[in-house]
């Protein structure tokens, strides 16, 4: 996710750009450029663009906040780096060969190795590794006369999502833009028009903006705004009032950040996975192993901390499941301090969010002494779990402000499914059929967690019953008892109430002392073979005084005959089903977390990323 800005007006353009990159770090901040077009000392049409690695008062720092920039034309980014590690070269605004486009971008080009390597056969030079300069030089290919018609035709080659800010040398004054499935709004003013990813970037100026609709065009100047669809026909499009202050801006208008990105997460999984499937198949290319490679891999040990530890169990039966490869499973923090036996073709997958967990870098730098293969599950790109691990397979759920996770998790899930079938078609334990049958389903994902979200008020009702627990307890089996895990930490981080996960079955080993009346117990319940014994454990508890929640897939009604609220997700392939139960845990923890008035984004003690011991 990164950040977008555009105006054309009656004022210097760049320190505009920059005020309003400023309201958009929150999208992006490794990285940041402005491109602002005007005429040079002959009298010629010029763009003069200028970037920086780094956050954007670097920017600022070089551009004397924007006033060494003439013109008041431009557009600018703010970047989260999905494709190139952040630098410079990778930074936007993109341009062709002398300048003649220059783009921003926010969105993932899902086909551009291949319209790259088409490009460089017909003799254009790239000097990035991002998916964004292929877009570039696909406009410099197909202008000749009209942006329009460049654009359009751009439209038809290129695949992903993507909101494109577009300056063309010969047409100073004037900016283009287009999206698909990213966001883009065109903000007009007294002052001039503008194009934005998010509202907070021009609420300085208007509050009197459209959200320019899929696959539409926008031509804008300082005076004129006009919309055209893919066809190239020009169309009228309706502006409103925003009446959001800048801090609700920021987060898209909910509430809390942590409720933006849960309903981040259909994107953050359609944006990871789709991507990686082609055809049916799942395409690891970036992880620069072939299935003879793969085959090779006899045991999995994966290590990770906290959330992306959850992911690390659910990723152990799902793997084993799919591969019937052994995976041995640590909290990273005790990985690194208990001398593992490990066999050379043993592959250490570390899983962070963030890249930079002290404990999780100790564990892949450990796995690494001992020359054994390392993956890293990564969310930041040119982290430094990125950049020491063997291979890297980024997540690309875009940043993620609150510090409990939520898509950033869901697209870790995601990612350890595409390794699962990669490892079981390697090992020729999945069949065409049967990885068309799983791709076919993870494609799907995205809807069904849309689906959930949509039940958000039954969730909420419920969790405002519970804000004033003292004990909440989770119980799952199998996959479930992963998930099961993951819905405790997440409540006890952003409520504070003393909660606990516990295998289903070892609740008669001593923890079911614990019940008393009125105590809640969620069970989870989407495993088809252990869900008559998960209800039987919850019949226990019940039987001991505690109220219970099932969550479970539609169709098994049978859970409403023990507990005493049931919420449904959809039905799914089973080793899927972690990537849907977690959406209900997500909600019933922030739920319950601001039935008791607490800062659910920043909750006390915690950090979003632990870099120290
Ligand atoms: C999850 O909600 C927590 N914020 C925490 O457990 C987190 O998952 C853990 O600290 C690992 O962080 P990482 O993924 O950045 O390595």
């Amino acid at each position: 996710m990164c950040g977008i800005v555009g105006f054309a007006g009656y004022q210097q353009a760049a320190p505009v750009l920059l005020e309003g990159l400023e309201k958009l770090e929150y999208r992006g901040y490794d990285s940041a450029g402005i491109a602002v077009s005007g005429v040079n000392g002959d009298g010629e049409p010029s763009i003069e663009i200028v970037k920086a690695k780094g956050r954007l008062k670097v920017l600022r720092e070089m551009t004397d906040d924007g006033r060494s920039v003439p013109g008041c034309c431009g557009i600018g980014h703010t970047r989260w780096a999905t494709h190139g590690e952040p630098s410079v070269v990778n930074s936007h605004p993109h341009y062709a060969k002398n300048k003649r486009v220059a783009v921003v971008h926010n969105g993932i080009i899902e086909n551009y190795q291949t319209l790259r390597e088409k490009l460089i056969r017909e003799g254009y030079s790239f000097v990035s590794s991002t998916d964004t300069e292929t877009a570039a030089h696909l406009l410099d290919k197909y202008y000749e006369k009209d942006p329009i018609e460049a654009i359009s035709r751009l439209m038809f080659h290129i695949r992903g999502s993507y909101a494109l800010g577009i300056l063309f040398l010969d047409r100073p004054g004037e900016i283009y833009a287009v999206r698909k499935d990213s966001p883009l709004i065109v903000g007009r003013s007294e002052q001039g028009n503008f194009i934005a990813s998010d509202v907070p970037a021009i609420l300085k100026y208007t509050r009197d903006v459209c959200f320019l609709p899929n696959l539409e065009i926008v031509r804008l100047s300082a005076d004129a705004i006009r919309f055209y669809n893919v066809d190239r026909e020009e169309i009228q499009e309706r502006f409103t009032q925003i009446d959001w202050d800048t801090e609700a801006a920021e987060k898209g208008g909910f509430a809390h950040f942590m409720l933006k990105e849960i309903y981040e997460q259909p994107k953050a999984v359609r944006d990871t996975v789709n991507p990686r499937i082609r055809d049916g198949h799942v395409v690891l290319e970036e992880l620069g192993w072939d299935d003879a490679e793969l085959a090779k891999i006899r045991r999995l040990q994966m290590a990770a901390c906290g959330s992306a530890y959850h992911v690390c169990m659910t990723a152990r039966y799902m793997i084993e499941q799919t591969a019937r490869i052994p995976v041995d499973v640590d909290l990273a923090s005790e990985f690194r301090y208990r001398d593992p036996l490990l066999e050379k073709d043993t592959l250490v997958v570390v899983i962070s969010q963030s890249g930079e967990t002290a404990d999780s870098l100790a564990a892949l730098r450990e796995a690494k002494s001992r020359g054994l293969k390392t993956l890293a599950i990564v969310n930041v790109v040119g982290s430094s779990i990125a950049r020491e691990a063997d291979s890297v397979f980024y997540t690309w759920a875009g940043p993620e402000i609150s510090v409990a996770t939520t898509k950033a998790y869901s697209t870790q899930l995601a990612a350890v499914y595409l390794l699962a079938i990669a490892l079981g078609r390697a090992r020729g334990l999945v069949d065409a059929e049967k990885e068309a049958a799983m791709t076919q389903e993870l494609l799907r994902l995205p809807d069904k967690i849309e689906r959930i979200l949509e039940e958000k008020e039954r969730i909420q009702w419920f969790a405002n019953k519970f804000s004033h627990s003292k004990d909440i307890f989770f119980i799952g089996r199998g996959l479930d008892y992963a998930s099961s895990l993951e819905g405790s930490l997440k409540l006890k981080e952003i409520s504070y109430i003393h909660s606990e996960a516990y295998a289903a079955g070892e609740l008669k080993h001593g923890t079911i002392s614990l019940i008393e009346d009125g105590i809640l117990v969620v069970g989870v319940a989407t495993q088809n073979a252990l869900f008559e014994k998960l209800v039987s454990n919850m019949v226990e508890v019940k039987s001991r005084g505690a109220y219970v929640l099932g969550v479970t897939s539609y169709g098994n009604y049978s859970m409403e005959d023990v507990a005493n609220y049931t919420i449904y997700v959809p039905r799914t392939m089973e080793c899927f089903a972690a990537s849907l139960v977690v959406v209900p845990l997500q909600l019933l923890a922030y739920y319950v977390a601001l039935g008791k008035g607490l800062d659910v984004d920043k909750p006390r003690n915690l950090a979003k990323s632990v870099t120290v011991e």
